[in-house]
């Protein structure tokens, strides 16, 4: 029999034992779920640079290796083997589908693509010039106005259909969003195509003409989706657990990780490093974009550069970086005065002492931004693109989340540094 493992904790004088957990790969984690009831202490991590907030058996980075697996297969091998779709199915089941689960889960997929014509209303009550990110937190929300009366999502058949309903569904609301900004009808999907495909033929075909796809084009979209599909327990995954820990409605959990994954720390990075591209503007400036990253006076950052959990390399970074070099040479773009800039900003600041001590590397938005561009997305859809392939590691963590039978409510705690208790002054004396 394997001996428990124990921490020892000396408070106030007095030793407290807590149970070492072990995990397949990664630090182990002590369990201090009855510290405040053992010493009256809670532990401070603001900005959770300690805690596991959860157990999960999904996704598993190792920052110093550069390492992430998704249910344990390595990212390299699926985005060189399996399509998105083939990922969103293993993320949630734990498994890859087999040929006829793999037929059966396409089929169903396509199938449920279409938005009840109600729900395209909603896009006429945005302003043309919204970002996009905005109407497609509102209209991913507004599904749960669709979907919530006899749902029960302690039962598996209705989880599996929220999954395929959400999945089959992202693309057509952040398409049509699109659509309305630039004021092209609206289209739905054609059962013919596939999945990445399909998404292309809904932001950029018209009813007037055939539209043809690019296989090298919707293969390289394909492979984005695979490699934003998840990252464990990242900042917008943790706001929909925590989300769907009260319970919530599944679409509106969604919405709340579009919400968080808006941010320029986040999702919005890819946006953000293509902009700042755009301001650096020419190689010549590159040196003193560098230095204004290092100053502790300015408050820019090299976009696309850094990350919480990778200290060594983003492994989804080199597959960009291969993804935008096959899209640039389809399109004969090999010269494109971004891609040359990110290239020179790249090398530059790898070899530099700053990025070398702090062990910033290109992480996975510094490439992608360029591969959408020249897809002809346009750069404020970058993030929506981000939305669209993590909507499959949402969906799984919060199934994973409400399925555990030790789930509770997520509920922080504090450490308060507030005014003291005081009385209320009257008026005349405030
Ligand atoms: N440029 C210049 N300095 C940086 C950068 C950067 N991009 N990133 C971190 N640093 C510095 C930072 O100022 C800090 O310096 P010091 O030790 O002197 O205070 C040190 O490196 C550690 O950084 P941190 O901000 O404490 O690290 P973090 O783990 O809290 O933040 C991060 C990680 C990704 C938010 C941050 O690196 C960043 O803002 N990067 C730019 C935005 C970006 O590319 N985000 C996309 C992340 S990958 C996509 C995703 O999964 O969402």
């Amino acid at each position: 029999m394997s001996e428990e493992r124990k921490a020892t904790l000396t408070v106030d004088g007095k030793s407290v034992d807590f149970p070492v957990m072990k995990g397949t790969h990664g630090n182990d984690v002590i369990d201090i779920r009855t510290l405040g009831g053992k010493t009256g202490y809670f532990t401070y991590d603001s900005g959770f640079l300690s805690t596991a907030s959860c157990q999960s058996h999904i996704t598993f980075i190792d920052g110093d290796k550069g390492e992430l697996l998704y249910r344990g297969y390595p990212i390299e091998q699926l985005a060189e083997k399996c399509n998105f779709l083939d990922v969103a199915y293993l993320l949630r089941n734990g498994e890859l589908p087999n040929a006829a689960q793999k037929a059966d889960f396409e089929k169903t997929i396509r199938r449920h693509t279409l938005v009840h014509d109600q729900l395209t209303r909603f896009y006429n009550g945005f302003r043309r010039d919204a970002h996009p990110m905005a109407v497609i937190v509102g209209v991913a929300g507004a599904l749960s106005a669709f979907y919530h009366q006899g749902m029960n999502y302690s039962l598996v058949e209705h989880r599996d259909v929220c999954f395929q309903r959400i999945i089959a569904k992202i693309p057509t609301i952040i398409s049509l969003a699109y659509r309305y900004t630039t004021g092209l009808p609206f289209m739905y999907a054609r059962n013919d195509l596939d999945y990445a495909a399909n998404f292309m033929y809904m932001m950029f075909g018209v009813p007037c003409e055939e539209y043809k796809v690019n296989p090298v084009l919707s293969r390289a979209l394909d492979i984005i989706f695979i490699l934003h599909a998840d990252h464990e327990q990242n900042a917008s995954t943790s706001t929909v657990r925590l989300a769907g820990s009260s319970g919530a409605n599944p679409f509106a959990c969604v919405a709340a990780g579009i919400s968080c994954l808006w941010g320029p720390a986040h999702g919005g990075a890819n946006e953000a490093c293509l902009r700042m591209l755009e301001e650096i503007g020419d190689v010549s400036r590159v040196g003193e974009y560098i230095n204004r990253s290092k100053d502790k006076n300015d408050s820019f950052k090299l976009m696309g550069f850094g990350h919480r959990v990778y200290k060594n390399f983003d492994p989804r970074a080199k597959l960009m970086g291969k993804v935008c070099a096959d899209v640039l040479a389809e399109l004969g773009l090999e010269n494109d005065r971004l891609f040359k800039l990110a290239q020179k900003l790249e090398k530059i600041a790898l070899e530099d002492d700053y990025f070398i001590e702090k062990k910033l590397y290109p992480n996975v938005d510094f490439y992608s931004g360029i591969v959408q561009k020249a897809l002809g997305i346009p750069t404020s859809m970058f993030t929506c693109i981000f939305a669209l392939a993590r909507t499959a590691g949402w969906l799984a963590q919060w199934e994973e989340m409400i399925t555990d039978p030790e789930y509770k409510i997520g509920r922080p705690r504090q450490l308060y540094v507030g005014a003291a208790r005081r009385n209320v002054p009257d008026i005349s004396k405030r």
